[in-house]
């Protein structure tokens, strides 16, 4: 699930050898503190087949993110959220306007940010050790390296698993090996598309209250897509909701929230309460009582 975005070019590079070879190198790379993450008038459309019109995506998304942020995406299926955070982590580009990592254009994969995914992405045949060690950039020195992968895996608390196999391991420690591979890169920004949609109930909440401590131990700029209005209230500073027009199939930004309230917050809190049921309905989901 979490994984940066160089890393799991990489890691899929060696998996098929199918890789874009897009990643980049340089001093851009080595962020320990959060950026900024601006999007500026994206948008995306993709070819139409068999000589239709192009299908417009996301149009006019502007949004500045500001350092440190969590900033939750909520939308319907389709909406284009996936699309967006391809497009701050360079796995896609705009076919309009620019998305900007700390005030500089992102143009192919940007190794500022960690991208994760609904599935966990780990390396079958490394253990969690070795798949946590394979975040770090290249060029780490041995001694520092070890050391990060070491603080990282007693974050996650995995430290006593360390020597296990993905297939030896339940999802939940899979998705914290990857938030371990994916901090162990020390990225500006963490894009996290779904990244609990897989768990159960209770794995979920642990891991959501785990991202709050990770992110506190590892300050990073948070951009998370999820389907869950409960956990965009609990996790998120914003939550920008995304939809469409009648008869647009282009999405933009529909609202945005800002959440109240410092984190952890209280899951039964009135005004959370009634922005969840703001949110519920904007999202076409009949919140009242039959
Ligand atoms: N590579 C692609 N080529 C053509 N169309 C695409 C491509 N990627 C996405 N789309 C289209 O863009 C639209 C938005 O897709 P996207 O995956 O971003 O939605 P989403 O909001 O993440 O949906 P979900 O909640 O189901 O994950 C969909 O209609 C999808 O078919
Ligand atoms: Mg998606």
């Amino acid at each position: 699930m979490f994984l940066d975005a160089s890393t799991s070019v990489r890691a899929e590079e060696t998996a098929t050898d199918t890789g874009s070879g897009q990643h980049q190198t340089g001093t851009r790379g080595k962020t320990s503190q959060a950026l900024s993450v601006r999007f500026d008038n994206v948008c995306r459309a993709f070819p139409g087949k068999n000589g239709n019109e192009p299908h417009v995506v996301l149009k006019d998304i502007t949004l500045d993110v500001v350092p440190g942020e969590v900033l939750a995406i909520l939308g319907p299926s389709g909406s284009g959220k996936s699309t967006l955070l391809r497009a701050a982590s360079g796995l896609d580009a705009p076919t309009q306007g620019t998305v900007l990592i700390d005030g500089t254009p992102v143009n192919g994969i940007d190794d500022r940010c960690a991208v994760a995914f609904q599935e966990p992405r780990l390396l079958p045949w490394q253990n969690i050790h070795k798949n946590v060690e394979l975040g770090l950039p290249q060029g780490t020195p041995k001694a520092e390296g070890q050391e990060r992968v070491e603080r990282l895996l007693e974050l996650v608390e995995l430290a006593e698993f360390a020597h296990l196999r993905p297939r030896e391991v339940s999802g939940g420690m899979a998705q914290r090996t990857s938030l371990a591979r994916a901090l162990a890169r020390r990225p500006g920004v963490l894009l996290l598309d779904e990244p609990f949609g897989a768990l159960d109930a209770l794995t979920r909440l642990k891991m959501q209250d785990l991202l709050l401590q990770v992110h506190e131990a590892h300050p990073t700029t948070v951009l998370l897509v999820t389907h869950d209005v409960d956990e965009a209230l609990q996790l998120a500073d914003r939550i920008v909701v995304l939809g469409r027009k009648p008869r647009e199939t282009a999405a933009s930004i529909a609202h945005v929230f800002t959440v109240p309230g410092d984190r952890p917050r209280n899951r039964s809190d009135e005004q959370l309460g009634r922005m969840r049921l703001t949110l519920l309905s904007g999202l076409g989901v009949d919140t009242h009582r039959h």
